[in-house]
């Protein structure tokens, strides 16, 4: 087995000693001209992640948890409209829905994907139904092109929550910019991760964009200069940060792929579409995920259970009358789903390590 240091789920403290001149050398130039936030640096962030994206519009605020509800309101979502969502998701894809009046309807997700499941959000559309939000979860976007035609057909606004999804394509074009509009997120420990909170909407409708930009100044959601150092500087390297993700993954896949059934790895290929995958999170699902959680955590290597429940079990959602659809698919994953350190940092001899205790915990030989 290989060495028995801790692995820590999440950390980037490697690259941020590594890129920490450039980084100090743009917050000292912000803090020289006494501008702090929303400025010069915000300006050229949301035009650099345009440029990589292809989007005509990167508007640049708090966070993707305020993007989510800046982007439906700016499209006019409220009161008596309802938007499909997953009911396996990050707790914002659907409380932006309540935050603008609207309702929240859940269905299944795709077993695979993890993504909303067309023929679940087909069944769902009713007369109150406005608009469908995709959401792109861990490694793969959902299957979009099929939503997409879905929205078209039935005259609903097609957003996306892609805040897990930078660098994410399908047919040469980025997550974010299938429908109406999307949103990233540069949590810390995204795959373009900021030292705090920053997130932005994408957006090639120029109006909608005017719109978010204008209530985002209403609302005071603003993307400070110290995050926009920090983005600009990784936005350079993204693309190798991409690829050693890849990598890392590839090798999960290798060691665990023998463990089924009883582990899962990530599948890939999503049915025929041409996608690139960009390893945010690796999920694997366990028939023993708890246990096994306990058992990492006991031997210092750290995971995180996403999402421990479907959106649908949680109080504040149950109430609401979303959860009207079965989703059979959202409780399994969220029994048996749960993420394995992955950062571009990690080393082979970490992976092998967490995969060394996966082994001995399911091959029953620790
Ligand atoms: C799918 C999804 N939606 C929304 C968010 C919210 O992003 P933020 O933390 O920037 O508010 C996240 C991030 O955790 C997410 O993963």
């Amino acid at each position: 087995m290989a060495s028995n240091s801790s692995v820590p789920f999440f950390s980037g403290a490697v690259s941020l000693r590594r890129q920490w001149p450039e980084v100090s050398a743009l917050v000292r130039q912000a803090a020289a001209a006494g501008t702090f936030v929303s400025d010069r640096l915000v300006v050229a962030l949301e035009e650099q992640v345009a440029r990589y994206t292809g989007a005509r519009n990167a508007i640049a605020c708090n966070n993707a948890t305020d993007a989510l509800a800046l982007m439906l309101r700016a499209a006019g979502i409220g009161p008596g409209d309802e938007v499909i969502v997953p009911a396996y998701s990050f707790f914002a894809t659907a409380s932006c829905v309540v935050h603008v009046g609207a309702e929240p309807v859940f269905v299944d997700v795709h077993p695979q994907s993890y993504a909303l499941d067309p023929e679940a959000v087909r069944a769902a559309i009713g007369p109150r139904t406005k608009a469908v939000m995709a959401v792109h979860l861990f490694h793969r976007t959902a299957d979009i092109a099929a939503l997409r035609a879905l929205a078209d057909a039935h005259g609903l606004a097609l957003f996306e929550d892609s805040a897990e999804a930078i660098g994410m394509r399908v047919e040469g074009r980025h997550a974010g910019l299938w429908g109406r509009a999307g949103v990233l997120s540069f949590f810390p420990t995204k795959t373009l991760g900021a030292l705090g909170d920053a997130g932005m909407v994408l957006t090639d409708d120029d109006e909608l964009a005017e719109r978010v930009t204008g209530l985002r100044a209403d609302t005071g959601s603003l993307c400070d200069e110290i995050q926009a150092a920090v983005l600009l500087t990784r936005l350079a390297t993204l693309d190798r940060d991409i690829q050693r993700r890849a990598e890392l993954a590839a090798h999960y896949t290798r060691r665990l792929a023998p463990l089924a059934p009883s582990v899962t790895t990530p599948v890939t290929a999503p049915s025929g579409e041409a996608t690139e995958p960009v390893w945010y999170v690796y999920l694997i699902e366990s028939d023993r995920r708890d246990d096994l959680v306990r058992y990492l955590a006991d031997h210092q290597v750290g995971t995180e259970v996403y999402y421990p429940r479907p959106l649908t079990d949680q109080p504040c959602f149950r109430d609401l009358g979303g959860a009207r659809h079965p989703v059979p698919v959202a409780a399994a994953a969220a029994e048996r789903a749960v993420g394995l350190p992955l950062f571009p940092d990690l080393t082979d001899e970490q992976v092998d390590r967490v995969c060394d205790l996966i082994h001995a915990f399911h091959g029953g030989t620790r």
